[in-house]
């Protein structure tokens, strides 16, 4: 794999929390390059270090040593602000709870992001709206979460995640809280999104969620165990 256009380059990651007395090793010198345009999954046992090793690459929290470059950009020096700017240019979140604002319509919920990027109203909502559209949502805007189902919801997260047009999605169990077959709907929408150009970094403890993707990168214990590339027919 080529190093020098890679669009993230994780490079002796180690994430170790302090709780009182005793020190969690979540992420024992994690190596990992991904290319512009990839779809990979991080698979792993719950406790593995799959959230944590999505939070640094998302740049939500920075590695305790090593080195990590996102389009070369050295994230690891980054102060607070600097990695709330990449986050909001670069990075569109999915999780598994939805996170979703429980008073506000599904246009509003996806409008939010904006508002912190100082879009215009009328520009933002022309661009929620479309991103509603992407997910198929369009008749359901003025619906607040709890007048939608479960996948509706995850499908406005998505849209909220993708208003900001980043290249790079993050998605964290996405499907955890989803019946199969709503599960199956929202990771049709990622393989769209895929093929459309967005890089797509999915975290999941399932096999047959993971192999959505093209590649695999199994995490054990805060190490990679293995890196597999899916052959399809
Ligand atoms: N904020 C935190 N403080 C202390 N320990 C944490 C924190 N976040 C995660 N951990 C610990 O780090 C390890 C990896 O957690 P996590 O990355 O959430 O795993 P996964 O997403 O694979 O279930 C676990 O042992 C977990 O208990
Ligand atoms: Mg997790």
């Amino acid at each position: 794999m080529d190093k020098n256009n890679a669009l993230i380059d994780l490079n002796g990651i180690i994430k170790t929390y302090h709780v009182g007395t005793v020190d969690v090793h979540a992420l024992r010198g994690v190596d990992l390059l991904i290319q512009n345009k990839e779809y990979i999954s991080i698979m792993g046992p719950s406790g593995s270090g799959k959230s944590t090793l999505m939070n640094i690459i998302g740049c939500l929290d920075t590695p305790t040593s090593g080195i990590y470059k996102l389009e070369s950009e050295l994230v690891h020096e980054m102060d607070d602000n600097k990695l709330a700017e990449i986050r909001n240019r670069k990075i569109g979140f999915v999780f598994q709870t939805f996170n979703l604002l429980p008073r506000a319509s599904a246009l509003h919920n996806v409008e939010l992001p904006l508002i912190y990027s100082g879009v215009s109203s009328s520009e933002r909502r022309l661009r929620a709206e479309e991103a509603l559209e992407k997910v198929g949502l369009s008749d359901r805007k003025d619906h607040k979460p709890n007048e939608l189902s479960g996948g509706q919801r995850q499908r406005v997260a998505i849209a909220r995640a993708l208003v900001n047009r980043p290249s790079l999605i993050l998605a964290d169990e996405p499907t955890g809280n989803l019946d199969s077959k709503t599960g199956e709907e929202i990771m049709e929408i990622f393989g769209r999104l895929n093929k459309a150009g967005n890089t797509i970094i999915l975290v999941t403890h399932e096999r047959y969620v993971a192999e959505n993707a093209n590649r695999i990168v199994h995490i054990h214990d805060g190490n990679i165990a293995k890196d597999e590339i899916l052959v399809r027919n």
